[in-house]
């Protein structure tokens, strides 16, 4: 497995690929791998010939008070788990390399960044769509693999792909759950053994949801004020948002007609949590 750590080596190797018939899926990542990583590590590989992933923490996509400093890391072993996933490069630049001193271009999106995660993270998706941007133009892939557990990031990143004529083809991944329900993430180091139950309080709203829509509930705002309660119950919980929204605009529907998405962020202790279930499918 080839490690580069510069732009100029990646795209090299990128190219010399494409030119000798091969195809590139990429999973691009910030590193301290779990399950939900390694599932996206799998779809690329059956994909393509030649699967590559970044690890990269973005500073550009954490706010001023958000956890950079604190973001966990294990590179030894992210490099050991994507080898054993059949990984053929892994891109893995320092802050240097990607944000040079007198960087200056970010890349924004109008309307998709204003709703869910984006409203109380305001730099967030102006650093995901910059450092997508730059991986994409990076490491010229194929086809890219994203979550759905982090549901706007993937519609953000459809979109700028769309808007910026990339021609990747992206594919949303389904959501890798804990056996207790827990949607897997790397913030979820930060839980302590008592939170667990206030953490899981999550992934239970999104089946209640469904319950409930499944039932006949049609009012949007009285499933949302339902949720609330039950997320309020459980101690050290905090309510970001919870939202019911048209996927693909995630615009808020009063009334839920058709296919919708059940979305929510809580902080539980200083984890921050999200999770999320698409619901009312006919
Ligand atoms: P990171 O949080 O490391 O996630 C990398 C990829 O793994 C994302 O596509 C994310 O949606 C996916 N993922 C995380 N947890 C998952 C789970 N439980 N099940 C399935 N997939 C899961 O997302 C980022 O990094 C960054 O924002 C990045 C796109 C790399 C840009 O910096």
């Amino acid at each position: 497995m080839e490690i580069f750590k510069t732009s100029s080596e990646m795209r090299a190797w990128s190219d010399a690929m494409h030119r000798s018939g091969e195809t590139i899926s990429f999973v691009p990542t910030m590193g301290y791998l779990h399950e939900g990583h390694l599932s996206l590590m799998e779809k690329g590989r059956s994909i393509c010939s030649s699967l590559v992933v970044s690890i990269f923490v973005n500073p550009t996509q954490f706010g001023e008070n958000e956890d950079l400093a604190a973001y966990p890391k294990s590179i030894d072993r992210d490099l050991q788990l994507i080898e054993s996933k059949g990984g053929k490069a892994v891109f893995l630049p320092d802050r240097e390399e990607i944000y040079p001193e007198n960087y200056q271009t970010y890349v924004t999106l109008e309307s998709l960044p204003n709703h869910l995660c984006g409203i109380s993270r305001p730099v967030h998706f102006r650093g995901v769509a910059t450092i997508v941007t730059k991986l994409f133009n990076i490491v010229r892939p194929d086809v890219a693999i994203f979550g759905t557990k982090d549901f706007q990031q993937l519609q953000v990143i459809r979109q700028l792909n769309h808007d910026l004529n990339f021609g990747i083809e992206i594919i949303g991944a389904p959501i890798i759950r804990e056996s207790d329900g827990l949607a897997m993430s790397s913030r979820n180091k930060y839980l302590k053994p008592e939170q667990r139950p206030s953490a899981l309080s999550l992934s239970q709203a999104c089946l209640k949801v469904r319950q409930m829509v499944e039932a006949g509930e049609r009012d949007a705002s009285g499933l949302k004020f339902k949720i609330k309660n039950f997320i309020d119950s459980f101690p050290e919980t905090r309510v970001d948002y919870i939202s019911i929204c048209n996927p693909n605009t995630l615009d808020e529907v009063t009334e839920i007609d058709g296919e919708v998405l059940f979305a929510l962020a809580v902080e539980v202790g200083r984890a921050r949590l999200i999770d999320n279930i698409l619901v009312g499918s006919s």
